[in-house]
């Protein structure tokens, strides 16, 4: 059967960042050789790669804050390092747009304050793009990962009350072995269907908070693709770790071809 692309997020931030650090380093050598080398179209040409740098990252800035506010799993690890490398970025445009605005315009000769920032913000983008990296090729933000039956990413936001069955689903919606991610409220809740029904657990893998809908499902265990946990969907209860805590599960009934949960 056919295999579909399973996405956290998406790629348009991973694939606009390159810009920024490009025309940013690239502003850093040229203002640097042409003031060392005493050569005014150098660092003219760095004014503008400058800019150029400063435009670009806001641009990249902008699926990046949609990734981290929707598609980091909060309360995780991958939050804490999205939230330093928010943090780094930010002081990297700030420190370049500093440096462009003391120095006074791209054709203007870059003084030693305005060096001394650019290098700073360098060395600051260096350290927040290694966090993106790991963002990307450790937690998976934006990768398309795929296993047999994954099917398309679902997600859908849920109304809930605690002492209430809600409809999650139609009976046929998802195949065996698919996943969907239900926001409720706060909570983020995987609902999934395996060979003997439909099932329901938390999203957040209890060992450092990585999506179980981001991750894979076969045969009722649903793994988590950080560090490789596994957990029995219909119990909740650990299969492999790191993972040591369960997590929880939810009631889920199927009536007249819908599917219904209960928080409690
Ligand atoms: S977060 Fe480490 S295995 Fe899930």
């Amino acid at each position: 059967m056919k295999s579909r692309a399973v996405v956290m997020g998406h790629p348009l931030h991973p694939m606009l960042i390159p810009f920024p650090i490009a025309f940013l380093t690239g502003a850093v050598l040229f203002d640097a050789s042409g003031s060392l080398r005493d050569l005014p179209s150098w660092w003219t040409t760095g004014g503008h790669l400058g800019l150029a740098g400063i435009a670009s990252a806001l641009v990249a800035a902008v699926p990046g804050l949609i990734d981290y506010l929707y598609t980091v799993p909060p309360d995780s690890s991958a939050k804490d390092r999205a939230t330093k490398h928010l943090l780094v970025m930010l002081t990297v445009v700030a420190l370049f747009g500093v440096a462009s605005w003391l120095r006074g315009g791209p054709s203007l000769r870059p003084d030693v304050t305005v060096l001394g920032l650019e290098v700073i913000g360098l060395g600051l983008l260096g350290a927040g793009g290694y966090m993106g990296g790991t963002l990307v090729t450790r937690n998976l933000i934006g990768i398309d990962h795929r296993y047999a039956q994954a099917g398309k990413w679902r997600e859908q936001t849920i109304e809930a009350r605690a002492d209430q069955a809600v409809t999650v689903a139609k009976r046929d919606e998802l195949q065996v072995d698919q996943m969907k991610l239900l926001r409720v409220g706060n909570k983020r809740i995987v609902l999934a269907r395996t060979e003997q029904g439909y099932v329901a657990f938390d999203d957040r893998c209890s060992h450092r908070g990585g999506s179980l809908a981001g991750g894979v499902m076969l045969c009722g265990t649903v793994q988590c693709l950080w560090h490789g946990s596994q957990f029995d969907v219909a119990t909740g209860k650990v299969k492999a770790g790191p993972a040591t805590k369960d997590i929880a599960v939810y009631r889920v009934t199927e009536e007249e071809g819908e599917v219904r949960m209960a928080l409690r």
